[in-house]
């Protein structure tokens, strides 16, 4: 049976990865097994950590404190990445800001809380909050040499209740995310 695969790299709570082990790890979608071979992550106080553990999974550090450019940092997650021999790299709330060293040699993608092209950045969920737009959403997209550029795998949006609290409307975001970072990967892969 064909298998592919999967590295995960994250920086925060890591929410995102433990969606993705929990329903993509070792489960089989048209006859093609998936498989979390690596997770790695920037930040050696990650929540993430520990959810990687739980699956039995003992996550990569690589602090890019301990480097003196992207370039260089770049340089040891692609090392660690190619070690690995995925097919697939998925970036779940990994907040880098990748070089050309990264995006030349890897094949990954970025999950985004906005309807991209739309609000890029580090605070998208606050600027589509705020903003005067009737739909809100969530991307996945291809990583290129662009932050938060590169083609739509996929995308959901949701209509942006009257009143609705910055709370609830994050948690909208968060729920979407769960699931469509999992779809994306099935769509691709499988
Ligand atoms: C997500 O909202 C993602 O879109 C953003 O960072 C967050 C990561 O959350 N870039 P988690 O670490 O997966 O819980």
């Amino acid at each position: 049976m064909p298998q592919k695969r999967l590295a995960v790299l994250f920086s925060g709570q890591g929410s995102n990865l433990e969606s993705l082990l929990k329903t993509l790890h070792r489960y089989t979608f048209n006859g093609t097994t998936l498989n979390v071979v690596l997770t790695l992550t920037n930040k050696p106080t990650a929540g993430g950590i520990e959810k990687s553990r739980s699956y039995g999974i003992e996550p990569v550090v690589i602090d890019h404190t301990w480097f003196e450019s992207r370039e260089a940092f770049d340089g040891a997650v692609v090392e660690a990445i190619h070690k690995a021999q995925v097919d697939l790299v998925v970036l779940a709330g990994f907040m880098r800001i990748l070089t050309p060293v990264f995006t030349q040699q890897v094949n990954a993608i970025n999950l985004h809380p906005s309807l991209l092209p739309l609000f890029k950045g580090a605070n998208a969920i606050k600027e589509s909050y705020e903003a005067e737009v009737k739909e809100a959403g969530v991307s996945v997209h291809v990583v290129s040499e662009e932050l938060d550029g590169g083609a739509i795998v996929l995308q959901e949006a949701f209509v942006k209740e009257v009143g609705m609290s910055y709370e609830a409307f994050e948690a909208k975001i968060r729920a979407i995310e769960h699931q469509l970072l999992p779809k994306a990967v099935i769509k691709l892969l499988c």
